[in-house]
């Protein structure tokens, strides 16, 4: 798919504050710092759309971009950074987990993980209770520029089977960098044949 137009929205501090739902959208989670924002960058070939950073705790409302003319891509804070105030940390997960709860236009969550890491447990927890509300998703590997091919394909290896002692079936995997553009088609074509299958 082409991204002929793409145009930042608005950011919203709750789901009940976001657009009409009357439009498909998709929407990026993960770990602070994961790369969330990059990604969508990356995907619209836009350099700073998204505000990118490299201190953890940069997005921190629900940010919509328009793409198109018929389509959202949303921006969602980070989960699991220790270094914020926990108070806060806890207004981010109740905001995470409504929108996601809640968001009828919701098609597909892109759920972000590093490449360079093992499987980590409040990930684990976090597609686990996706698979309990029934939302759909898929598992993106970033930064994968980072490592070796070779380790990278280890990481992919074990990440699968720890998700399989869990679930009898893997999600739809994409393995990306920002940086060398790895997977942007991919995502992009992945979108464009949901978007056919919803009505909306
Ligand atoms: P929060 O908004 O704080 O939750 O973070 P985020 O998940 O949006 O991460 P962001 O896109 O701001 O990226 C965090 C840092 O990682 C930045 O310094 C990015 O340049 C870097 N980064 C993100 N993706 C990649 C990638 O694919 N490769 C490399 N080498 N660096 C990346
Ligand atoms: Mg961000």
């Amino acid at each position: 798919m082409k991204v002929v137009s793409s145009e930042f929205l608005a950011s919203y501090p709750s789901f009940d504050k976001c657009p009409e739902p009357k439009l498909p959208e998709y929407a990026f989670v993960g770990r602070s710092n994961v790369g969330k924002s990059s990604l969508i960058n990356m995907l619209l070939d836009k350099k700073q759309l998204a505000k990118t950073s490299q201190t953890p705790g940069k997005t921190q409302l629900i940010n919509h971009f328009l793409i198109n003319g018929k389509w959202y891509l949303v921006d969602l804070p980070g989960y699991g950074y220790a270094k914020i105030a926990k108070t806060k940390r806890k207004d981010f997960q109740r905001l995470i987990k409504d929108y996601i709860e809640f968001r009828l236009n919701l098609v597909c969550l892109f759920v972000l993980v590093d490449s360079r890491h093992k499987p980590q447990n409040n990930d684990l927890l976090f597609m686990q209770w996706l698979g309990e509300k029934q939302v759909p998703f898929s598992i993106v590997f970033t930064k994968t520029d980072k490592l070796p091919k070779m380790k990278l394909a280890e990481n992919i290896e074990l990440y699968k089977t720890t998700m399989l002692d869990k679930w009898e079936s893997l999600p739809e995997i994409f393995t990306t960098s920002s940086e060398t553009k790895l997977g942007q088609e991919e995502i992009l074509n992945y979108i464009e044949k949901l978007n056919r299958s919803v009505d909306f």
